[in-house]
């Protein structure tokens, strides 16, 4: 009796072992997997995607596909295969470069944006991108103003903000757009009188650190809280708030994924402001003739079903002008395209507010190689930039920062002055 008892205990501890083993061995195999998916096909899908998340097109690269969500089989495996790359490399980044600034006060290794942050400093891919982009100038930038002024102080930077950047929006006394077709389209009040003098006022990156941050409540305690492109509320409202007063588009989303903007009931909230990136310096003339997307027709059809909602469409002046600011403050060539939807949400802002809050423009501790807070993708460039100027643009709001570091590092928030309450 006694021996068929242990006979059957040690049969049940190789059952186990041999279970072990199997599942052990089934891990391994998937491991195989995604490493032999990642060299075979990643690099090209990667680039295509970035330039998608950077939201612009190049050249034969051009994206069309303006859904945020991997639908197939093959792109949810390519993303877990991207995270994987990305995880391994999420570690040896900050030790390689020195983007940010030890905080000495906080115990360490806390660590905030570093405002002379160079290109140097990117990864190697981030630089040859930089490099690509500067050599093909395709909005024909001809800068040859002062570079390298980041001796200005803050509050001389927020003076050439005041006094170069025209915010007004189209209106029906511009140029092509003085028809009476357009005078029926375009919002018959300007956005000053629109908004009314705003006092707090919040913008809301869409950065992959706002998640898990509890910041809802916080945003939405400002007066008027500016969102960008697609990023929602719903389901994500303890961090990023629910509040929603303008939200800026770029040309791009409302062109491309038409469909989705005319009936996607998230956009019909606040006041809508799209813009679509022009050549250099270009009249309003020249750009209304060559857009870089044609979202005339999306306009129109969305303005017939919202006649309510006020929706404007951004002066193609304003975007050439803050870039050569940035440049005026770089070091170095930034990247000859238009500054990002972020920073032209900054300005905008900047011109309406009292003082305004931007909250993961500047990474806190909850940086993360995620794109956004509502998607599964992974790439260092939404952070550190590859189409847009980025990387100077942040150098910028750390310069012009009034609130602390650990601010930034707890809250990822910074926090600007409105232009009108700037002393010049
Ligand atoms: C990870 O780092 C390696 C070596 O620095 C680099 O070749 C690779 O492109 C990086 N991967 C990502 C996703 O940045
Ligand atoms: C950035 O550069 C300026 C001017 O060279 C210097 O005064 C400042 O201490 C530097 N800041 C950091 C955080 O390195
Ligand atoms: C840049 O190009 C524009 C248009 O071609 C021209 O009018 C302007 O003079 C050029 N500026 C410089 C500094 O070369
Ligand atoms: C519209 O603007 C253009 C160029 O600025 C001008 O030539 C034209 O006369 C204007 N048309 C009307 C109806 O005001
Ligand atoms: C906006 O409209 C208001 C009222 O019509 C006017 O007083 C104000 O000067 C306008 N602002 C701009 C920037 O055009
Ligand atoms: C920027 O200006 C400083 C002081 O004027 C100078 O020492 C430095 O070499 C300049 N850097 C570049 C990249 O031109």
């Amino acid at each position: 009796m006694v021996h068929v008892n242990l006979l059957k205990k040690v049969m049940y501890i190789l059952l186990a072992l041999l279970l072990f083993l199997t599942i052990c061995l089934w891990k391994e195999t998937r491991k195989g997997y995604y490493v032999s998916l990642k060299t075979n096909s990643q690099t090209d899908q990667i680039k295509v995607k970035i330039w998608k998340w950077d939201t612009l097109k190049l050249g034969t690269l051009q994206d069309t596909n303006m859904d945020p969500l991997p639908t197939t089989n093959a792109a949810l495996l390519l993303t877990k295969a991207s995270q994987v790359k990305a995880k391994q490399n999420i570690s040896t980044i900050p030790a390689e470069n020195n983007l940010m600034t030890t905080l000495k006060k906080l115990p360490s290794p806390l660590k905030v944006w570093n405002r002379n942050s160079s290109s140097k400093n990117l990864p190697p891919r981030l630089q040859k991108v930089r490099k690509t982009y500067l050599s093909m100038n395709k909005y024909h930038v001809n800068y040859s103003g002062p570079k390298n002024a980041s001796q200005l102080l803050p509050e001389e930077v927020m003076c050439q903000l005041q006094k170069r950047l025209d915010f007004r929006m189209i209106s029906a006394s511009d140029g092509p757009f003085n028809t009476s077709e357009w005078e029926a389209y375009l919002p018959r009040r300007n956005i000053s009188a629109e908004m009314g003098q705003l006092s707090r006022c919040a913008v809301v990156s869409s950065a992959g650190s706002l998640k898990s941050s509890h910041l809802g409540p916080e945003i939405d305690s400002h007066d008027a809280v500016l969102r960008f492109n697609g990023a929602p509320t719903r389901g994500f409202q303890s961090d990023v708030g629910e509040k929603t007063t303008i939200r800026l588009m770029n040309s791009q989303l409302i062109t491309v994924d038409e469909e989705r903007f005319v009936s996607d009931p998230q956009f019909n909230l606040g006041t809508l402001i799209v813009w679509d990136p022009a050549p250099y310096h270009a009249s309003i003339d020249e750009w209304y003739r060559k857009p870089d997307y044609n979202f005339f027709r999306s306009y129109k059809r969305y303005r017939n079903m919202h006649h309510e909602q006020p929706f404007y469409i951004m002066n193609p002046h304003l975007q050439w002008q803050l870039w050569d600011i940035l440049q005026e403050n770089a070091a170095e060539d930034i990247q000859p395209n238009p500054p990002s939807s972020g920073m032209l949400g900054i300005v905008i802002m900047l011109n309406l507010c009292d003082e305004v809050d931007v909250y993961e423009f500047l990474p806190s501790k909850r940086q993360t190689d995620v794109c956004h807070y509502y998607q599964k993708f992974f790439d260092q460039a939404c952070t550190m930039g590859a189409y847009h100027p980025l990387l100077f643009e942040k150098n910028m709001v750390k310069h012009l920062n009034r609130g602390s570091d650990e601010a930034i590092y707890t809250h990822g928030k910074v926090t600007l002055t409105g232009l009108r309450n700037v002393q010049c």
